[in-house]
């Protein structure tokens, strides 16, 4: 029989049920992990007694070739070959002979693919801190290269206030640190230790799961087998921390297609991040940024997926969980391309600032122009109603705010002087927004550090890991 399991049965299975059943061609992205996994198991049963130690040897060499063999693409799959598990421990017997048949000794496929799956994701968190560091980096070089350059802030896409270009590519860096927090914890949650959960009663030899944890970099073991072999919340929550990831991608991207568009021109993407029309021979198209707005979709989408698989579950292991791997591996390779992309884009992107300074008008300064008459005492409720009506008179001459006269000023608020000119000047504008977390030129410098230092701390986090 060369199926694992095949003792009991009379007849072989249906083959389109086992095209159904299969798993291997994807499950066999979690090799390395399956072998490092049953390296450690070896080692176990010798503790165990189970093993002698010179049978852990053959069998241990014996993985290691298996190992090299999928790495350098000799390994060559069986028919029957149905998950990365039975196909590993046939062509170690086929190595070893019989000796290769005691590795599963107290072990099942439902602890040992929840032990493969929490290394992989421990192994994918670490790569997503890396990759969402670097697009950090490049808001960070963005941010400080154009920190105090002008340009209008948007809310509800209308008009709002000046910012600058430093403060607007900053308020993209602080979702993305939010985004390595979730991706730290939902390692931090795979860091429990599966394998001795067995089939779902816990393993009936004496292994040392204490060992394992250590031997494979757990933190934790597992408290009841149980759960042990169901429990995916980490696969959710490197889900949810992929999700959001695409979310901040996706709006980064919306805000930079805006600015790139003929009617914004703030921006210029390099060529080697935008694409062409195969009719419209003018046409340079933000596809890049478009791809990353959509595929935000498919990562929420994998989530929500993964939920939905899970609801249903009593505890133990049902076959339903082997849906579990493709969402995140697609999540991991759209980020993984989505991110270096997105990096790349910001690093070559072209700022126009006079196209910038084309926008900003003095409407912009509207609030401004309330907060001098709540300086000269008026409730600010007041001084609202009162720049209302300048802004609806210099709309009725069709003019701008500036050129609505001071005798004008003065039919509607007394409280008006000469003064009232310093107002329309934007460098005073952006100076007096100095509380923290404002885009005056000092708190401004104060963020730029905070995040230079968090990134700094971070990567050395990931140093030291
Ligand atoms: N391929 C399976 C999965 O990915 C491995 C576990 C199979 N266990 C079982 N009892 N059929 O979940």
């Amino acid at each position: 029989m060369s199926k694992l399991w095949g003792g009991r049965f009379a007849k072989k299975t249906d083959s389109l049920v086992h095209q159904f059943n299969a798993s291997i061609g994807f499950d066999v992205r979690l090799v390395d992990e399956d072998i490092t996994g049953s390296i450690a198991w070896a080692q176990g049963l010798v503790g165990a007694g189970v093993l002698m130690a010179a049978e852990a040897e053959t069998i241990i060499a014996g993985l290691e070739r298996v190992r090299a063999e999928f790495a350098d693409g000799s390994f060559t799959l069986a028919a029957d070959d149905e998950d990365v598990h039975t196909a590993v421990e046939r062509r170690l017997t086929e190595i070893v002979g019989a000796v290769g048949g005691k590795l599963h000794t107290g072990r099942s496929r439902n602890d040992q693919v929840a032990t493969d799956f929490r290394l992989w994701v421990m192994q994918a968190c670490d790569e997503m801190q890396a990759w969402l560091g670097d697009l950090q980096g490049a808001l960070i070089a963005s941010a400080e290269a154009n920190l105090h350059l002008p340009m209008p802030g948007y809310t509800h896409l209308q008009h709002a206030q000046p910012i600058t270009w430093g403060h607007w590519a900053l308020s993209h860096f602080w979702p993305l640190a939010r985004d390595r927090k979730r991706f730290m914890q939902a390692q931090a949650g795979a860091s429990v230790l599966p394998l001795g959960a067995a089939a779902l009663a816990g393993t009936a030899f004496p292994v040392d799961r204490a060992f394992l944890a250590e031997a494979l970099g757990f933190t934790a073991v597992s408290p009841n087998s149980l759960d042990a072999v169901s429990d995916r919340d980490f696969a959710a929550d490197f889900l949810y921390a992929a999700a959001m990831t695409g979310l901040h991608l996706s709006r980064l991207s919306e805000q930079l297609i805006l600015f790139s568009s003929r009617e914004f021109g703030f921006v210029r993407l390099d060529d080697g991040y935008s694409t062409g029309s195969s009719l419209m021979p003018q046409k340079k198209n933000p596809d890049t940024l478009e791809l990353t707005r959509g595929k935000s979709g498919r990562l929420i989408g994998n989530l929500m997926g993964l939920l939905a698989t899970l609801k249903g579950l009593p505890s133990t292991y049902d076959k339903d969980l082997q849906e579990d791997k493709e969402p995140l591996f697609d999540a991991f390779d759209t980020l993984g391309l989505a991110l270096p992309v997105m990096a790349g884009l910001i690093r070559t992107l072209h700022l126009r600032p006079e196209r910038m300074a084309a926008q900003l008008e003095p409407s912009l300064l509207a609030t401004d122009l309330a907060d001098y008459l709540v300086k000269k005492g008026m409730p600010f409720r007041q001084a609202h109603g009162a720049i209302g009506q300048v802004v609806q008179l210099a709309e009725e001459k069709g003019v701008d705010l500036t050129a609505v006269s001071l005798t004008e000023l003065q039919e509607i608020s007394k409280l008006f002087g000469e003064d009232v000119t310093a107002v329309f000047d934007m460098t005073n504008a952006l100076a007096n927004r100095a509380a923290v977390g404002g885009t005056a030129p000092s708190p401004l410098k104060t963020q730029l550090q905070k995040a230079k230092n968090q990134l700094g701390k971070q990567e050395n986090i990931g140093a030291l890991r």
